[in-house]
């Protein structure tokens, strides 16, 4: 997953693209690279490191050009090395590559390349193979080379002897374009397109894009002219400011209250469920048997929280999948199952490709998106999008809570068609779930304690969180926040598990977080507390408040407020997210772009 961007038009193409690639860096971030056209050649100048070292390394050399692109890496084939950053060049061809080219090392023999090339990358091998094919015909080059390579792709090319023009092409993974007076734009994706247009397109797969001054125009693999299909931006490039915040992390953590509201009052009529607006009617969802529902990372995690409001309320049988792990299993569905994609970019692989395999055995496919128009809205039956807003930092926040207050939504929809749930009942968890912004407010407001809290964490490298049912559930999402943005190795534990062999890693002063809020099983959660203090572990109990008398130990603890069982672990999760962000805080790291990680994970 990298960023890409690419300018035609004044003579500003240096700050364009570098503000441009400032947008996309939460798609990769190990190194970054930029090139012009200057008229006679193309000049590239790239390096390891953030935008800000680009800039560094460019200074004022790029102030004259009109027409170039840019590159944000997340490394995949190459070691993270200058050399290795994007834009590559071979001969007459310097491009820039997202995606991966899966056959390169077969087209590094057939074309006899190994040492004509300076790097492992797969990118070079097309750019090498576009200028073998190259014979001043763009694109006659561009056909031969897809005709050879295998993988996915969304690529922008610079010929040395085509000024002022660039062309681009994509597999899967996205481009999209906007053109704007005399000013052409395209990129990864819609931030940069947001502060020069609300207009803009995506670049259909098996079409050329051919930008330069003169304007964008599409061709066909038959070199017919296809006529570029404009949508319209719905939110305002505004949204991408920190507004204050050191992070966004920290913003996108308080605006999930707004974003809740947002996600789903619109979709509640006299007190119901209504997800009419969103093109799904009562007869897609009566006759599903299962719930087929497929993710990555804190999707997944919403998954599964989902699963037991979907299993208790539609009372419906759901499978929940790692999108990476359904994609090569074997797998035996019910009758008439409901595919239920999870994802806050719409362009994560895994899941794009497991949903393919769902519909090419012909069954249907819903997608829960916070990107509108992103890839897999574009294959899925019907798309319910989150109203979070556009999420920047790494560690998904508010996506999470917004995508699960949907699926509860939709549970409880499905429920009142089914059946399973009377009208007044419904109207009666509507209401727990329209409570949830204020409970949630409510933890937000509270961060300062967290933080205190959240020290004594900061000088360990393993930490435990145990709980059980619902709040194992909540801290598998915790656990993911804190690995992600702390690099403390943190494991989620259902309590129960402990004694199986997990709690031989209890050592004297191991930190452990354990997660109280269901009455049913505090008892057991309490003696579980008490095992791992036992053996030494140093234990905050974050718990409900009404379960505090039952705790029956003298712990350090975080008291949430009383609310429906079925609800409350929206707010831990938050507690959660909360403690993460101030230990990464306060371990000095970029919480916003950690190490290793993108936000989008467009490779396999
Ligand atoms: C979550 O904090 C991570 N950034 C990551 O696990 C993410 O949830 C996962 O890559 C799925 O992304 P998606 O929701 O955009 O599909």
């Amino acid at each position: 997953m990298c960023g890409i961007i690419g300018y035609v038009g004044n003579d500003n193409a240096a700050k364009i693209i570098l503000d441009g690639l400032k947008m996309l860096q939460y798609r990769g971030y190990d190194s970054a690279g930029i090139a012009f056209h200057s008229g006679q050649n193309v000049e590239i100048y790239k390096c390891v490191g953030k935008i800000e070292d680009l800039e560094e390394t460019l200074g004022n050399k790029g102030d004259v050009f009109s027409c170039g692109f840019g590159h944000t890496r997340w490394a995949t084939h190459g070691s993270v090395r200058q050399p290795n950053a994007h834009p590559h060049f071979f001969g007459k061809v310097t491009l820039v590559h997202n995606g991966i080219i899966e056959n390169y090392k077969d087209l590094i023999d057939k074309y006899d390349l190994k040492d004509r090339l300076q790097t492992t990358c797969d990118s070079e091998v097309a750019a090498a193979l576009l200028d073998i094919f190259y014979s001043g015909d763009p694109f006659e080059a561009i056909r031969k080379l897809l005709e050879e390579i295998r993988g996915t792709y969304a690529f922008v090319v610079m010929f040395e002897d085509i000024e002022d023009t660039m062309y681009a092409f994509r597999k899967v993974s996205p481009i999209v374009a906007c053109s704007h007076e005399d000013e052409r734009l395209l990129a990864s994706d819609l931030m940069p397109i947001s502060l020069m247009t609300d207009e803009y397109f995506i670049l259909p797969e098996d079409t050329v894009l051919e930008m330069n001054r003169k304007g964008i125009t599409l061709y066909d693999a038959d070199h017919n002219e296809v006529r570029p299909e404009y949508r319209k931006i719905d939110w305002k490039a505004d949204q991408y400011d920190k507004k204050g915040y050191p992070f966004f992390m920290e913003k996108e953590i308080s605006e999930q209250p707004e974003a809740i509201r947002k996600t789903i009052e619109h979709r509640i009529t006299d007190g119901l469920p209504d997800l009419s607006k969103d093109g799904l009617d009562e007869d897609f969802v009566r006759d599903i048997d299962s719930i087929e529902i497929i993710a990555c990372g804190t999707s997944y995690h919403a998954g599964l929280a989902a699963k037991v409001i979907f299993e208790k309320y539609a009372g419906i049988k759901t499978n929940v999948s790692l999108a990476s792990e359904f994609i090569y299993s074997g797998n035996i569905f019910s009758k008439r199952p409901l595919f239920l994609s999870i994802s806050q970019s719409g362009e994560t692989i895994d899941t794009i490709e497991a949903v393919e395999k769902a519909k090419k055995a012909g069954y249907p496919a819903i997608g829960i998106i916070n990107v509108k128009d992103s890839s897999l809205s574009r294959i899925c039956d019907v798309s319910l999008y989150t109203d979070a807003g556009p999420e920047i930092a790494v560690a998904s926040t508010k996506a999470y809570t917004c995508q699960l207050s949907l699926m509860y939504l939709l549970a409880f929809y499905i429920g009142l068609v089914k059946g399973k749930v009377g009208r007044d009942e419904a109207r009666s968890l509507i209401r727990e779930l329209q409570k949830l912004p204020e409970k949630v407010q409510e933890v937000i407001d509270r961060k300062d304690e967290f933080h205190l809290l959240s020290k004594r964490f900061l000088d360990h490298k393993d930490l435990f969180l145990i709980g059980r049912g619902p709040d194992y559930l909540a801290l598998l999402e915790g656990t993911l926040k804190i690995k992600e943005i702390t690099y403390i190795h943190a494991e989620a534990y259902a309590s129960g598990e402990l004694k199986h062999g997990p709690i031989a890693l209890i050592e004297t002063g191991m930190p452990v977080i354990a997660l109280m809020t269901q009455d049913e099983l505090m008892l057991k959660e309490s003696s579980n507390v008490k095992e791992t203090r036992a053996r030494g572990a140093k234990v905050l109990v974050i718990i409900k408040e009404s379960l505090l008398p039952h705790l029956g130990q003298k712990v350090d603890t975080i008291l949430i407020k009383d609310y429906h069982d079925d609800f409350i672990l929206f707010v831990a999760v938050v507690i959660l997210q909360i403690l993460a962000y101030y230990i990464a805080i306060d371990k000095g790291l970029d919480v916003d772009k950690p190490r290793n990680l993108a936000k989008v994970v467009t490779v396999e």
